[in-house]
């Protein structure tokens, strides 16, 4: 199928690599005419963990006014790995996950130890320029004072081809004290960053003109060329807009229309009173005229579903139709369940030419208000002029019989999977992943599972001979090993790592509802220690996780084998913060005919492995089950516990689902390096199950 993909990844890669310029906006009319009839379509259109949305629409250059050219849209990533992801769509209704900005190690290495969850990677802005595609974003470190500059590593990638990795550039850095710059190009060339001042220093929209090669400032004294050098202005930021004021303005992009700068940003904060303002300006300095009815999009004092609706950006598609992208979280105004964050939102936007609009103006509001982007207020169901569908698109070059894509799901059966595969692109860790913790390996011998053998019927204690001696060396399958971490997924103190990082793996929960189920094999040996599970995973002080561990019987008195003092558990526990609800630890003794594994000699020294399926499910909007089962039995499964997701609904990212293996601080110092039980994923299933919108 490598020939065919290839053909398919070339042909999808075409229009973007070899794209003209995007259009010169200020002679973009808008023809209102030439809008292809509404569709329907849903929101959000990246679900799951993407605040923060910045897209563009680069133009096939293909002779065919047409095409309908290819959306490209970048969302925040903070501490998650690999950074940044990128999604692309030729129709604005499927898109697909084509590659993150931040992918190597090398190109950012304090990502490995930001401090915080609210740290890490902030709110990127994308653009294609002259055939470069930009992002421009900011690797907060939010332990450190606001005054300190080097809370704000703000940072310049470059790429040709954002469809390969390894395009895009190591970051060119800039100093500013403050973060969500958006780079603008004038209508000369000339490049500019804007961005938002550190708004608890002072709250302010800046400006400065910069040399996006190098991150250095560019003096204003172009127009003074004649005066000598010390008259020359020192290259500086300046304000041109404090918003309406609302809280924290930020998150600003400025587009060129008509004559006009329209300068777009985010106010309120992030929550419920998150909103879009704009002003406009005839110089790109300023001075900027608000709206004169702002805020021009937002959701706040309404009972949406979708509520903080805000960070929006703007773009034309090939039809000349105007969209915008915003944040947004499922949480209603009670705004108390909504694991999944802040996701990306699509929104129409009528943009009439002020021109044509004044034409018809009888009086002064209207030409106050004439040339003005008019938003679609954000639900769950929308229309709008959607370009044609084209469901064809699939930049996808690896094989994709194991999984499809992002959005659909996962069933990975890792049993079959080549040592040289690499993981889906949606997969996900928290910091960048010690090397080697994460391999395709072949299971060990005595970790075989055997299902044509009949499971055991007799308790493992009144072990011998008859137990099911596992040897299935004939089929080696494949697993997904995970090297133990010593620190687990609360870490060092819910906010640091420190070098050597958290072993886990996750995906987006993408879905309200869904099952996500893990089959692993594992041998927890080291009480206390030696633990494995599957886990919704926000923060490190936000998550919620039901795996193996070997703990003491505290409750079962008396048994045959009442000499060994511990068993394998399954436990259910979480961590979070503020008023959630969080239930208490539950732990159950694995029953003796879950042990489908191992030889008779194992279960003398109690070192049988277990291969058993571990599953969180969303049955409805608040709460998740946590289930165990032996694998070969799903009619044994187990619900130990159940959990309100407001545990896990909080801050500024959003919940992931993924495998754990750790040492709780003993044993390995480091990663599996120096021993700790690895665990081996035999299957990954995450299955959508429903998605609620209002
Ligand atoms: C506007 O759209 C109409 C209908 O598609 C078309 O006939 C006309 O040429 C378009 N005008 C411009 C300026 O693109
Ligand atoms: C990380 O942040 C916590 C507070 O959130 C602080 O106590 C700790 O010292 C920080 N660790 C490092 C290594 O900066
Ligand atoms: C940023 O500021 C530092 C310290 O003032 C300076 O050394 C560095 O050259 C500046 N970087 C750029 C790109 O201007
Ligand atoms: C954009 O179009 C305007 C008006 O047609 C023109 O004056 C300007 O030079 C163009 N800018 C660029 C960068 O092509
Ligand atoms: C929502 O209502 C509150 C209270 O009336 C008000 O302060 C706030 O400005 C409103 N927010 C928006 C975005 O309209
Ligand atoms: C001005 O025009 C707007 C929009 O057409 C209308 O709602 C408003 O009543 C008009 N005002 C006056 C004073 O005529
Ligand atoms: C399995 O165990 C149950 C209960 O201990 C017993 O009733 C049953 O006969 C056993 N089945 C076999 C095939 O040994
Ligand atoms: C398992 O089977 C292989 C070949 O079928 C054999 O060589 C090996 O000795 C067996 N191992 C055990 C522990 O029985
Ligand atoms: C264990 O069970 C035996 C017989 O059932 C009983 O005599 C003994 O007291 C029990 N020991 C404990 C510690 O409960
Ligand atoms: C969701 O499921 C939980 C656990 O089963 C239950 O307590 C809660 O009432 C359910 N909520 C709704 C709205 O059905
Ligand atoms: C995580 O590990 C630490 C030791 O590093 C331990 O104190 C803590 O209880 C563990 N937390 C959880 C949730 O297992
Ligand atoms: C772990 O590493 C530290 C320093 O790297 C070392 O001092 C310590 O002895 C190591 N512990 C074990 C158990 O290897």
């Amino acid at each position: 199928m490598t020939a065919l993909s290839t053909i398919a990844r070339l042909l999808a890669l075409l229009p973007a690599v070899v794209a003209v310029n995007v259009p010169n906006t200020t002679s973009l009319v808008q023809n209102s005419t030439s809008s292809t009839s509404p569709a329907t379509f849903t929101n959000p259109i990246l679900p799951g963990f993407h605040p923060d949305p910045s897209c563009i629409h680069v133009a096939d250059d293909d002779g065919n006014s047409n095409s309908p050219g290819t959306f490209f849209c970048v969302s925040s990533s903070f501490s998650a790995f690999p950074g940044l992801p990128i999604h692309a769509s030729r129709d604005l209704q499927h898109w697909s996950l084509i590659g993150h900005v931040v992918n190597r190690r090398s190109q950012l290495p304090a990502l490995v130890e930001t401090n915080r969850s609210t740290s890490g990677l902030w709110a990127p802005t994308l653009r294609y320029h002259g055939g470069t595609f930009y992002v421009v974003t900011t690797l907060v470190n939010d332990e450190r004072p606001q005054t300190d500059v080097s809370r704000w590593d703000n940072l310049i990638f470059q790429a040709d081809d954002p469809y390969d990795a390894s395009s895009w550039t190591n970051p060119t850095r800039f100093n500013f004290t403050g973060y969500d710059p958006s780079p603008f190009w004038d209508d000369d060339g000339r490049a500019y960053i804007v961005a938002s001042y550190a708004w608890q220093l002072q709250p302010g929209i800046q400006l400065a003109e910069i040399d996006l090669d190098t991150g250095e400032l560019v003096s204003d004294d172009s127009d003074d060329s004649d005066d000598d050098d010390s008259k020359a202005t020192a290259p500086s930021w300046s304000t041109i807009w404090t918003g309406t004021g609302g809280l924290a303005p930020e998150g600003p992009h400025i587009y060129r229309k008509d004559g006009w700068y329209y300068l777009l940003i985010a106010e309120g904060g992030t929550g419920l009173n998150h909103m879009v303002t704009m002003a406009r300006s005839k110089t790109l300095k300023g001075p900027y005229t608000p709206h004169p009815n702002n805020p021009v999009l937002t959701n706040a004092n309404t009972t949406e579903y979708f509520q903080t609706v805000g960070h929006a950006d703007l773009f034309s598609d090939a039809s000349g139709n105007w969209w915008a992208v915003a944040l947004a979280t499922r949480s209603g105004p009670g705004y108390t369940n909504y694991p999944m964050g802040r996701e990306t939102v699509l929104t129409p936007v009528e943009w009439p030419s002020p021109s044509l609009e004044h034409a018809s103006s009888t009086n002064g509001t209207d030409a106050l208000l004439s040339g003005w982007p008019r938003f679609a207020p954000v639900r769950g169901a929308m229309s709008g002029p959607l370009p044609p569908v084209d469901k064809e698109f699939d930049p996808d070059d690896d094989d994709s019989d194991d999984y499809t894509r992002e959005l659909s799901g996962d069933d990975i059966d890792f049993a079959k999977w080549h040592a040289s595969r690499r993981l889906p692109p949606h997969f996900t860790y928290w910091r960048p992943p010690v090397e080697g913790a994460y391999e395709i390996v072949p299971l060990p011998a005595d970790m075989v599972a055997n299902p044509a053998k009949p499971k055991s019927n007799t308790t493992w204690h009144s072990a011998g001979s008859s137990h099911p001696v596992t040897n299935n060396s004939a089929t080696t399958p494949n697993a997904l090993r995970l090297l133990p971490s010593t620190l687990n997924l609360t870490g060092l103190d819910g906010n640091y790592a420190g070098q050597k990082g958290q072993t886990f793996v996750g995906r987006r929960q993408q879905h309200t509802l869904f099952t996500f189920r893990v089959d692993l094999t594992f041998q927890p040996t080291a009480l206390h220690e030696d633990e494995a599970g599957i886990s919704v995973f926000l923060t490190q002080n936000h998550h919620l996780d039901i795996g193996l561990v070997r703990l003491e019987d505290t409750t079962v008195k008396n048994l045959t084998f009442s000499e060994r003092p511990s068993w394998i558990f399954v436990r259910f526990q979480g961590i979070t913060t503020g008023t959630a609800t969080l239930p208490k630890p539950v732990s159950m003794v694995v029953p003796a005919q879950w042990h489908t594994l191992g030889t008779a000699e194992q279960f003398r020294n109690d070192a049988a492995p277990l291969h058993v399926t571990l599953q969180i499910q969303a049955a409805n909007a608040t709460h998740y089950s946590f289930s165990a089962w032996p694998t070969l039995a799903e009619s044994e499964m187990r619900t130990i516990a159940w959990a309100n997701n407001d545990a896990v609904s909080w801050g500024f990212t959003g919940a992931l689902l993924g495998v754990y293996c750790t040492t709780n601080g003993g044993g390995a110092n480091g990663t599996g390096t120096n021993g700790g039980a690895p665990v081996y994923i035999n299957r990954w299933q995450y299955t959508p199950l429903g998605q609620f919108r209002n």
